[in-house]
């Protein structure tokens, strides 16, 4: 049995690439592995976020961690705040960090540039990694499943595993990164060379889990493909309708030569109103069933046991690391 972590950030509503990348492969661990899932609320503030508009975000991906069919009795759902062991090893971690690689970052790199210059760029934005890092290795966690714009993050989560265990001894165990090997990256619907993510200000580039099917159409209808009319996979000269194929295969579980022998002859009209119509489909029982959870006590109940449960194998790793260090 390993032991598997991710985290998901309340910054905005969850995204098909979320659910893609990352969180459908959540429930296909469950049976067989201890496993923690966080709603990463203190990665999320590292750029200003209305309180409302955050504790709406907090709960809505809670409900939808529950209906997409996690089990809390098999997994540990829970926020990070509220388990106070992630921002004290986070600060360990950062202080472990040096400047240099966290520059190197190319998520600090691309998000440090919206703010402008060094007196408007958030410090946090900066001391992400570290605190990503103590998020996972307070699990002596194995496995990360996260979609591929998580590598670099992953890969300084090692390192300073490593350099703890030099310095001080053996303590973290050195995760290893769970990417799928379709859509681990979804693209955005309007600039195919981007990533899909909840923060894009075009609305129109991003599918959201709890969109009204009218919209998910209206939104594919506009998605940017090429002038060839020809479905083919080409993920450089066709970004926008390999995207599409790869959204399609992942959901149909069909493989992108099947689908090119499906269409073949066929028209974007027709396979962009089939690719709206299969996510319809795959988010319709999820989206029900977020209704079901997401004003329920029971909720409450999950996030409360998970922050208690999760709290206790984090406690017995800071202790460890806070008396190897003399604290
Ligand atoms: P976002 O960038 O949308 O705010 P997060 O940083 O909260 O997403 O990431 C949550 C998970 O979703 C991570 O595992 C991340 O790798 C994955 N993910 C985010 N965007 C995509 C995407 N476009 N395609 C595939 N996986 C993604
Ligand atoms: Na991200």
């Amino acid at each position: 049995m390993a032991v598997i972590f991710s985290g998901v950030q309340p910054s905005g509503t969850i995204t098909l690439g979320n659910y893609l990348g990352a969180m459908k492969s959540f429930t296909k661990y469950q049976n067989e592995h201890e496993c923690y899932f966080c709603i990463v609320n203190q990665h999320a503030i590292t750029v200003p976020q209305e309180p409302n508009q955050l504790r709406n975000n907090i709960r809505n991906l809670a409900a939808l961690y529950l209906a997409i069919g996690l089990d809390p009795d098999k997994v540990t759902l829970f926020i990070q705040s509220e388990v106070p062991e992630h921002a004290k090893l986070g600060w360990i971690m950062t202080t472990l960090s040096y400047i240099g690689e966290l520059e190197r970052m190319t998520q600090y790199k691309d998000k440090s540039q919206r703010h402008g210059s060094g007196d408007s760029i958030p410090a946090g934005l900066l001391t992400y990694p570290p605190l990503m890092a103590a998020d996972i290795l307070l699990y002596q966690t194995d496995y990360v499943p996260v979609g591929d714009d998580q590598k670099q993050h992953i890969e300084i989560t090692r390192d300073l595993a490593q350099r703890f265990n030099n310095r001080y001894g053996e303590t973290f165990k050195i995760p290893a990164i769970h990417t799928p090997e379709v859509g681990a990256r979804i693209m955005s619907l309007q600039e195919p060379k981007k990533k899909m993510s909840k923060s894009d200000v075009n609305s129109s580039a991003t599918i959201f889990l709890l969109d009204e099917p009218e919209l998910i159409l209206k939104k594919l209808k506009k998605a940017q493909t090429d002038s060839e009319n020809r479905i083919s996979y080409d993920k450089e000269l066709k970004a926008g309708i390999s995207n599409l194929m790869a959204i399609y295969a992942l959901i149909t579980s069909k493989s992108i030569k099947e689908i090119e022998q499906l269409y073949d002859g066929k028209g974007y009209g027709q396979f962009k109103n089939d690719v709206a119509e299969v996510i319809i489909e795959a988010i319709r029982p999820i989206q029900e069933r977020y209704k079901e959870f997401v004003n329920s006590d029971y909720l409450d109940q999950v996030l409360t046991d998970g922050a208690a449960k999760a709290s206790q194998k984090a406690a017995a790793t800071l202790n460890k690391v806070e008396d190897l260090m003399g604290l």
